[in-house]
């Protein structure tokens, strides 16, 4: 390889579902277009240059990303740039490992299908949390909105909403880790599974009672579905003061529903409502930094 190669992946939102995921229930997610930009080049490798501190997660990505494209991982200097912030539920880890994988895939001159992303994205996410469903990889590879069931394949069915949704994503006080989110409630299962698949399965019906919402473009009854979700979040005990300061505050500006999302017990909230930019101004005023992301807009960027 003469010339340094490129690869690029968005971050992603969960609508609904995310935990209750891991444990084979359906979530709808979508991918955004804020993401990941990395350069390969060749150089004393395996190393992984970014703004984040150096870390041991980040020279093995690159070491396992390059073995799984053929190239030699001591030749292999990945330098990243993400516009995402970690830790606040907009998968970059995902975007990360999906961008390292495209740019060493082009060094490589290899082309990868989208089944082979959604694998290896799902793969090299183990190493930043033990048990990924495959969610937030799925989101980075397709770019779009889609309802997803995890397994060898997943089950990804693309899901365009009746009208365009405004979804108002609020930032926490706080990054959290998603692997410890995670890890928690896989300990609390140990000790009670009956409860928590029976938790479980009530997401799983919500989702879909959700996505049911956002294809017929019905926002009070997406809104509610996030109401519901989030209550069984809370029961779970993934979500937060934080989080839920944020989701109270959503609600009195007027939203249709808001919910925690992503894994990291309150990172981030979202919220729905009829005019996305009046709602995210409320947000702000009380000091609430805000994201907005068109579903809609999102969707045929992909
Ligand atoms: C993290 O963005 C979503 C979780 O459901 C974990 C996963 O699906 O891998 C919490």
């Amino acid at each position: 390889m003469e010339k340094a190669a490129h690869g690029r992946a968005g971050g992603k939102v969960i609508l609904l579902g995310e935990h209750a995921v891991v444990y084979g229930r359906p979530a709808l997610a979508t991918g955004i277009a804020l993401g990941v930009d990395a350069t390969l080049e060749v150089g004393q490798g395996p190393r992984l240059v970014s703004d984040e501190p150096d870390d041991d997660r980040g020279v093995r990505l690159v070491a396992e990303v390059a073995r799984a494209v053929g190239l030699d991982p001591s030749r292999t200097i990945v330098r990243v740039r993400s516009a995402l912030p970690a830790g606040r539920g907009l998968g970059s880890s995902a975007a990360l490992c999906v961008a390292v994988l495209r740019a060493a895939a082009a060094a490589a001159k290899r082309a990868l299908t989208v089944d082979d992303e959604l694998a290896l994205g799902r793969r090299f996410e183990a190493i930043f949390h033990g048990t990924p469903s495959g969610v937030d990889p799925a989101a980075a590879a397709l770019g779009s909105c889609f309802r997803f069931v995890r397994g060898e394949p997943p089950d990804v069915t693309p899901v365009v909403p009746g009208r365009p949704i405004g979804l108002v994503v609020g930032f926490g006080e706080r990054p959290r880790s998603t692997g410890s989110a995670v890890g928690g409630l896989r300990a609390r299962w140990e000790t009670d599974r009956a409860r928590y698949e029976g938790l479980f399965d009530e997401i799983g019906a919500i989702v879909d009672d959700g996505i049911r919402a956002a294809r017929a473009g019905d926002l009070a009854a997406l809104g509610a579905a996030f109401d519901r979700n989030q209550a069984v979040l809370e029961a779970l005990g993934v979500s937060s003061r934080d989080v839920e300061q944020l989701v109270a505050c959503a609600r009195a500006a007027g939203a249709l529903g808001a919910k925690l999302t992503g894994g990291g017990a309150g990172g981030a909230a979202i919220a729905v409502g009829e005019n996305p930019e009046a709602l995210a101004a409320a947000l702000r005023r009380r000091g609430v930094t805000t994201l907005i992301v068109d579903v809609a807009r999102e969707t045929q960027a992909a």
